[in-house]
C-alpha cells in the first residue's frame, strides 16, 4: 500500500501533475489540482493506493512540492 497526501493549499495550480498522472489528478474550479477520491484530513488530502504509480512523477514534478508519497 502506499499513501499520497497534497497539502492541497499549497497549491499553485502549475498542472503538472494533471499532466503526468490525470489517473489520480484533475484541476477544479479553485484554480488548484484535486487529488481524484481522496479523503480530507485537516488541510491536506490523503489517498491510500495499492500503488502510487504516476503520482510519483507528479511528486517530483510539483514546482513548489506539495505532493508527498509514502510508500
Ligand atoms: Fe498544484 Fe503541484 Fe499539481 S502546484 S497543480 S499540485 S503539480
Amino acid at each position: 500500500m502506499a499513501k499520497i497526501i497534497q497539502e492541497h493549499d499549497k497549491c499553485i495550480g502549475c498542472g503538472s501533475c494533471v499532466a503526468l498522472c490525470s489517473k489520480h489528478w484533475e484541476m477544479t474550479d479553485d484554480g488548484k489540482a484535486k487529488l481524484i477520491n481522496a479523503e480530507k484530513k485537516g488541510d491536506n488530502y490523503e489517498l491510500e493506493v495499492d500503488d502510487a504509480g504516476c503520482s510519483k512523477e507528479a511528486a517530483e514534478a510539483c514546482p513548489v512540492q506539495c505532493i508527498m508519497v509514502k510508500e
